[in-house]
């Protein structure tokens, strides 16, 4: 990476400003590289407050990555139930597998690598998730680039769509030498808590006194116009006698892979009854379920098996809450 020099000042009250205000979050009160890669995995896609309890549960079941490397990879999803994005659980189950292989066989022997070039080869782990990881476990000075860190460096700089070049090369910048990775979590604490997407806090931002887009930072970053697609699909209650629903595994690599739930998609509706319909919002598609009810001779109880939340609702529908 080209050298960046260091904006002393800044990087310092930032870092003030954090061991002030920083939230107590459990992850902040580890150093083990194995809690905090998890607790960056959650946060992926769900949000601080969700992701402590997920965080909390799965830490507490696998303290270890070879805990997790021993075990079914259901078990992983019974635990991950509700917290979306199924896919994450799948992977982070491969990358326990892959890291406790032994060192001659290609693995890591069961411990998580510390460089940025390693990490980012494993599974589930993108150019985020590494940054955030070598430099919270291993005071590697790489910068983060994730929502709330594009949208402090968009107001900062006042820019409506930084490159992800130009937000890194900033970061670099405010990164302290000693302590990246707490540099790199006050950058999104900040924006989590001070430079907020709604009325933020310029009063009490640490980077106020050179930042250049204050007087519209609302407007900062542009947004874009939401593209995401429509998608009309049917599901298919099938109720037995007891009244428990017809219930099946999906393949692993399809929507909601490895989870359970009724057929959905290729159903055959005829002379089923409708009983409505459900939006459900993915990260790049407007789901639109159409929910049919039929008859099955035998169902299972859907508390024993993990589930979707969209799955949860569908079945809720039909089956009362
Ligand atoms: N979002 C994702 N990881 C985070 C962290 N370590 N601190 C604050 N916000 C985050």
């Amino acid at each position: 990476m080209a050298k960046t020099s260091i904006d002393h000042e800044l990087s310092l009250s930032l870092l003030g400003w954090y061991d002030r205000e920083k939230r107590d979050l459990p992850w902040r009160n580890t150093r083990d590289p194995w809690l905090i890669l998890l607790s960056e995995v959650i946060l992926q896609q769900t949000q601080v407050s969700r992701g402590m309890l997920y965080w909390e549960r799965i830490s507490e079941r696998f303290p270890t990555v070879k805990s997790l490397a021993r075990s079914d990879v259901d078990e992983l999803l019974l635990l991950w139930q509700g917290a979306g994005y199924y896919s994450r659980a799948r992977r982070l189950h491969a990358l326990a597998v892959i890291v406790s292989m032994d060192v001659a066989d290609g693995g890591y022997g069961g411990n998580i690598p510390s460089e940025y070039e390693e990490l980012v080869k494993l599974p589930g782990i993108g150019p985020y998730t590494a940054a955030a990881v070598a430099s919270i476990a291993f005071q590697t000075p790489v910068p983060v680039v994730d929502g709330n860190v594009k949208r402090v460096a968009s107001r900062f700089l006042a820019d409506p769509n930084p490159s992800p070049k130009a937000i890194r090369t900033w970061g670099q910048s405010l990164l302290h030498r000693g302590r990246p990775g707490d540099s790199n979590q006050a950058l999104m604490e900040l924006g989590a808590l001070v430079c907020r997407p709604r009325k933020p806090k310029c009063e009490s931002c640490p980077l106020s006194i050179r930042c250049l887009g204050q007087e519209n930072a609302e407007s900062l970053p542009k947004r874009k116009k939401n593209m995401k697609k429509i998608e009309r699909i049917d599901a298919l209650v099938m109720v037995d006698p007891s009244g428990l629903p017809f219930l099946k595994r999906r393949a692993s690599n399809v929507r909601f892979g490895g989870l359970w739930g009724p057929p959905m998609g290729d159903v055959d509706t005829e002379d089923k009854e409708k009983i409505g319909e459900i939006s459900h919002q993915l990260s790049h598609r407007d789901l639109r379920v159409t929910v049919w009810k039929g008859t099955c001779s035998k169902g299972i109880d859907p508390k024993s098996v993990p589930i979707s939340n969209l799955d949860i609702k569908i079945l809720s529908m039909v089956l009362g809450p």
